[in-house]
């Protein structure tokens, strides 16, 4: 992981000189370098210039706590916010009306004024990524909800409000080419990235008002039940509510935008996706946003026309062949590797594998006898299954996801000085043969949308 430090500059100083070209940031104080020579006189705006200037030495305070922001975010303009994102989602929208939470929402927003720093990060991040700002917002809001639903009394909600809107403030620390990149990230960039949870958690735990359960929910918002997570790969015994409750909600918006909405699914979608990953989550979360979507009439129509359908039945019958002969190969592989080392590695691999065969075991979906309904409906044509056959392949596609995490930990293991010679040539065999199965062709690759 890479190690943070409050008095080395970092993007956050070119983050503030974007800032001032439309609200003024002005230094506070005399900005002072490692050296006692003033760098910034009190009162000057922090320009292009000054911030090159900044970047160029170490400080002796954290550049955050000697700026201002003009017109820095207020409780009233955070509930704009919320009100803008659920009027700009009926499914969420819909919720709300259900479960009464925008008076917890509006009540909660007054109380950012409790934390000047948290302030000046969203107002940056709305200005400077307003995009994460966007999904800041949809998770905090959906993290509310399921503290609601699981009964957690006003002060738990108001930590896990808190700790939602802070998650992500570590992005504002990273350079913006990475945060943007789409293409594939190398090693050292994903590091880069994974260390966005440390470095809120370093901001928030010198803010002398702020809650411990905060600033560890904010650490624990990437780590999963099975402990493929990050930034210390935790198993479920030995993590927080309310960091789980801000995983799961930032895990649902990160579906719901990334997955569902770009191939016009709605909300509803999330839920078989959810079925297959529930035990990386805290059962009780779980339990509670399940609930939540199964009593709101989410819009439910499918993606597929009646026409397509054939063509789609049988890309769901390709990929249940291919998991069924991935679900081998990493049956075998496991036995052949130890169930714990040094590093955990091969704990987290057996735990997850455990996971993954348990939510296959109860989908029944790579079952034969599943395999004959499907070629049934496919014959048939059993219209009143087709939107049953959308929900397997999204949860086909999350156990794709789940194995696809399974093998990284896997090569952690190979790759590790842990791994003897044998179980290298054992390790190596397996992956080829994983190999030959993915590139298996497809029967078809027409477009089968509505
Ligand atoms: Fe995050």
């Amino acid at each position: 992981m890479e190690k943070y430090d409050p008095l080395q500059s970092d993007s956050y100083t070119e983050h503030l000189a974007q800032v001032n070209k439309t609200k003024q940031v002005i230094a506070t104080e005399d900005i002072f370098n490692n050296s006692g020579a003033i760098i910034v006189t009190k009162g000057s705006p922090i320009t292009g210039a000054v911030a090159q200037q900044i970047l160029r030495f170490k400080l002796t305070k954290p550049l955050h706590d000697t700026i201002q922001i003009e017109d820095e975010l207020s409780g009233d303009s955070l509930y704009q916010h919320f009100e803008q994102f659920l009027q700009s989602q009926p499914d969420f929208q819909k919720i709300n009306t259900t479960f009464l939470i925008d008076p917890i929402i509006r009540a909660e927003c007054h109380f950012i004024n409790m934390y000047p720093l948290l302030r000046q990060k969203l107002t940056v991040m709305s200005s400077q990524i307003p995009k994460l700002l966007s999904q800041t917002i949809a998770t905090t809001w959906l993290s509310v909800l399921v503290a609601h639903k699981i009964g957690c009394d006003e002060q738990s909600i108001r930590s896990t409000f808190v700790a939602s809107l802070a998650h992500d403030i570590g992005m504002l620390h990273i350079a913006p080419d990475i945060i943007s990149k789409t293409t594939k990230l190398s090693d050292k960039e994903w590091r880069q990235i994974q260390a966005h949870s440390v470095i809120a958690f370093e901001i928030l735990k010198n803010i002398s008002n702020m809650p411990k359960d905060i600033t560890l929910a904010v650490l624990e918002h990437h780590e999963e039940c099975d402990g493929t997570g990050y930034p210390r790969g935790l198993f479920s015994s030995s993590l927080s509510i309310i960091g789980q409750i801000i995983g799961l909600a930032d895990n649902v918006i990160a579906i719901y935008t990334k997955r569902l909405e770009p191939d016009n699914r709605s909300l509803r979608d999330v839920m078989p996706i959810l079925q297959v990953s529930s035990r990386s989550h805290f059962y009780q979360t779980y339990e509670a946003l399940i609930t939540v979507l199964r009593n709101v009439d989410l819009l439910g129509e499918g993606v597929v026309s009646a026409e397509g359908m054939p063509i789609f039945i049988d890309d769901i019958l390709h990929k249940n062949n291919q998991l069924n002969s991935y679900v081998e190969v990493y049956e075998q592989l496991l036995r052949s590797i130890p169930s714990t080392d040094q590093g955990n590695t091969c704990s987290r691999a057996q735990t997850l594998y455990s996971f993954i065969s348990d939510a296959i075991r109860g989908s029944g979906i790579l079952n034969d006898g599943y395999i004959r309904w499907l070629e049934q409906v496919r014959s048939e044509k059993l219209s009143f299954a087709y939107r049953e056959m959308e929900d397997v392949f999204l949860m086909m596609e999350e156990i794709e996801f789940h194995l696809q995490k399974l093998r990284r930990l896997i090569n952690d293991y190979l790759l590790s000085e842990n791994c003897s010679k044998a179980e290298k040539e054992l390790i190596t065999t397996h992956f080829v043969t994983l190999d030959t199965i993915r590139k298996q062709e497809k029967p078809s690759s027409t477009d089968y949308s509505l």
